[in-house]
């Protein structure tokens, strides 16, 4: 046998994260500054595009750059493998080419969809991430996750592709409804509950929209800082990154039985960690005490800490058990042992079975 070593020299990726109310008006020049093209598509959805494309097409523009808006429906229903060639086709015919950029202007539908055709189209071309939702300042516009659903699930088609930037303006949020302001937040506080218990302390106190607002940049940066950690220690999400997905296993089965729609991700995540960590501490794996801290936190942003109907918890566990990342009924839950002291937890399925057993544990 002959053998041939093939090296591939290691590509270091770095790009910077701005955050500061406001920045949405500079965009012409931040983009300047990463790109020497003169030549970007934006993708957005029609809601995102109503407030907001007005200004980056305006200021884009000023800045030299022909822009091409890609505008899709809004919704997870967008999210799917058989939007992408539409997309391809329509950066085609604006004639964009790899030495241009993809803009993702919105949440995390947008930000995924848009990394996930800038990964692939013409092998990879340059894209800067501005979320315009909280979930997506703190979360998916941070860390190169992008990709799709597939009707078997959801995200079971991507890459880890990092933009070269991302714009992150506070001030966007202020068209958020209390909802999604609210759905953003569990994730925040989820941030407090795997990292830093003085952060928890302090969203405790925030406990209005109001309040959060007038400490959002630092509040955004400490989320954004917790994940850069731990991205760079573990980008392919096999050892630490995993801890971010603390209320998750529960969250992702919540939000499926829910079909995506009457509970949202941030809602189900919120059930996810009060109930798990509950569990946690019956079981003396979590100090007594955590899981109505957590809830009291929670609540302060109008998040649940249970399912109105804990009798769906019986169709609920299905879903983990479906869940093919669950090997040999070996399930890796993620528990906190304190506020801000996350670990992974090797067990089975049967972790839950009081939910199913003794209803409601919270
Ligand atoms: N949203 C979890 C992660 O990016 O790893």
């Amino acid at each position: 046998m002959n053998d041939i070593q093939v090296e591939v020299p290691q590509e270091t990726t770095e790009y910077a994260i701005k955050i500061q109310k406001g920045l949405l008006q500079n965009v012409g020049e931040e983009l300047s500054a990463i790109t020497s093209s003169r030549r970007v598509a934006v993708v957005t959805d029609k809601n995102v595009h109503q407030h907001y494309g007005e200004t980056v097409d305006t200021q884009l523009k000023r800045a030299g750059f022909t822009v091409h808006f890609i505008i899709l429906e809004p919704g997870e229903q967008t999210k799917t493998f058989s939007s992408m060639p539409a997309m391809y086709s329509e950066l085609i015919n604006a004639g964009i080419t790899r030495s241009d950029v993809i803009v993702a202007l919105g949440g995390g539908v947008v930000g995924d969809i848009a990394g996930f055709v800038a990964a692939t189209f013409l092998r990879g071309i340059d894209f800067v991430q501005i979320p315009t939702s909280l979930l997506a300042q703190v979360d998916s516009s941070v860390g190169g996750k992008v990709g799709v659903d597939l009707p078997e699930g959801k995200n079971l088609a991507g890459a880890f592709y990092h933009p070269k930037l991302v714009i992150i303006d506070p001030d966007v949020l202020n068209t958020l409804s209390d909802h999604y302001f609210s759905d953003g937040m569990a994730e925040v506080i989820k941030y407090g509950c795997i990292k830093d218990a003085s952060f928890f302390d302090k969203l405790t106190q925030l406990n209005s929209r109001e309040k959060v607002m007038a400490e959002i940049e630092n509040v955004i940066e400490t989320c954004c800082k917790i994940k850069q950690d731990m991205v760079q220690q573990d980008e392919k999400d096999k050892g630490i990154r995993m801890l971010l997905n603390f209320g998750h296993t529960l969250g992702h089965a919540i939000e499926a039985y829910y079909n995506y729609e009457s509970i949202t991700h941030g809602h189900a995540v919120a059930i996810g960690m009060v109930t798990l960590t509950a569990i946690a501490e019956e079981k003396g794996l979590t100090e007594k005490g955590t899981a109505e801290k957590v809830r009291r936190c929670l609540s302060g942003h109008n998040l649940p800490a249970e399912l109105d109907e804990p009798e769906a918890y019986d169709f609920i566990l299905s879903y983990i058990k479906k869940d093919k990342k669950q090997l040999n009924n070996q399930l890796h839950v993620v528990i906190i042992e304190t506020i801000g002291q996350a670990a992974t937890y090797k067990t089975g399925i049967g972790f839950f079975d009081q939910l199913t057993t003794g209803g409601q544990i919270t």
